[in-house]
């Protein structure tokens, strides 16, 4: 059996690989995120060493015992999103500049049969993103709002070949479970509605998915510049399913509530910046018209699922109901 040491060399082409601090486990025991080294050396023998990060899984001699796995959905689910994160960081991320930086992809590998995935990443906290947060203060929130409006600007209008066509780890379709056990209701009965108002929107992006902020590395020397990771869920949708999850996960409801305005505003007039350099074509007032509609639907899509998922979840809270009841107002109003 070949060793995760040579998998990576395989991959990357370094002559020996030191595996370094575990960060992570990752999918019940079935796989690691860890520091590594890379050891090279060029035609002139001179020795580099490159920090990275390899995320690995290897579900192979698990595959014959489902049993304790979840569902087959949830399943087919995990290793899809395996499957989509490769293909991001091998397909899409080079598209990512400065302004929504995502780590250098180095290398990465898919077992045969969905058996697992390896992938291999530069290190971001060589780089200087070092810093991981619970709590944020404005400037930080300004941060990834800009990252998020940055990413959107740079994929506008993308067929998202490889990735998850409807992007969120909450999308309705990957979600069958957690809608049978939502209780019977006015969101229950709009699920799908809701779902195609989102789906159905003119402009389409990608969205990272899962844009919490714990998937941001912080830089304290650079505290305009955020990097993301976590691609699993990256697919196209519309803007708005990454902003609203953001806030949700990092403000209280009577944050979210009272700075709702102002971090809409932020986050359009960094997308107006971002859409002016990046997508050109696009009519930024038609984009910001459909999109600031659409904020409200996609709070409520995230809580149909949560409903499913955790009924006493906090985040479904007085803002949540709020929106969401406004959100079945208008539908019913049609
Ligand atoms: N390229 C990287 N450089 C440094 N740290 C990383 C890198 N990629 C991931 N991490 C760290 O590992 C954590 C887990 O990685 P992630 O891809 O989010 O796994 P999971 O899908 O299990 O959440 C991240 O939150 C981040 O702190
Ligand atoms: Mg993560």
């Amino acid at each position: 059996m070949t060793t995760l040491s040579e998998t990576v060399c395989q991959i990357t082409g370094a002559d020996s690989v030191e595996l370094g601090k575990e960060i992570q486990s990752l999918w019940s025991g079935y796989g690691v995120i860890q520091c590594a080294e890379l050891r090279t050396s060029d035609d002139q023998g001179h020795r580099r060493t490159v920090p990275v990060v390899v995320k690995h899984i290897d579900i192979s001699s698990a595959r014959t015992n489902p049993r304790g796995w979840g569902s087959e959905t949830s399943h087919q689910r995990k290793v899809r999103s395996y499957q989509v994160e490769k293909t991001f960081y091998e397909c899409f991320s080079r598209q990512c500049n400065q302004l929504c930086l995502v780590p250098d992809f180095i290398a990465a590998h898919e077992k045969p049969d969905e058996g697992g995935w390896v992938i291999v990443l530069a290190d971001l906290n060589a780089l200087g993103f070092d810093r991981r947060k619970s709590e944020v203060d404005q400037r930080d929130i300004q941060t990834c709002l800009a990252w998020l409006a940055n990413f959107h600007a740079t994929f506008m209008g993308e067929k998202a070949t490889g990735l998850w066509p409807v992007g969120t780890y909450w999308h309705l379709e990957t979600r069958p479970d957690e809608l049978a056990a939502m209780p019977a209701g006015p969101l229950r009965q709009s699920a799908e509605q809701i779902d195609h108002r989102l789906s159905g929107a003119t402009f389409q992006t990608l969205v990272h998915g899962d844009a919490k902020v714990a998937n941001f590395c912080f830089s304290d020397d650079d505290r305009d510049r955020v990097s993301a990771v976590d691609f699993q869920y990256v697919g196209r949708g519309c803007g708005m399913k990454d902003v609203a999850y953001f806030i949700s996960s990092c403000l209280s409801e009577q944050a979210a509530s009272r700075q709702q305005d102002a971090l809409l505003n932020f986050y359009f007039q960094q997308l107006q910046i971002a859409v002016t350099a990046r997508a050109p074509g696009v009519n930024f007032s038609d984009l910001e018209g459909e999109w600031r509609e659409l904020y409200p639907f996609a709070w409520a899509d995230f809580c149909r699922f949560l409903s499913g998922w955790s009924p006493g979840h906090w985040k479904l809270n007085a803002y949540s109901d709020q929106i969401t009841q406004s959100v079945l107002d208008q539908l019913r109003r049609k």
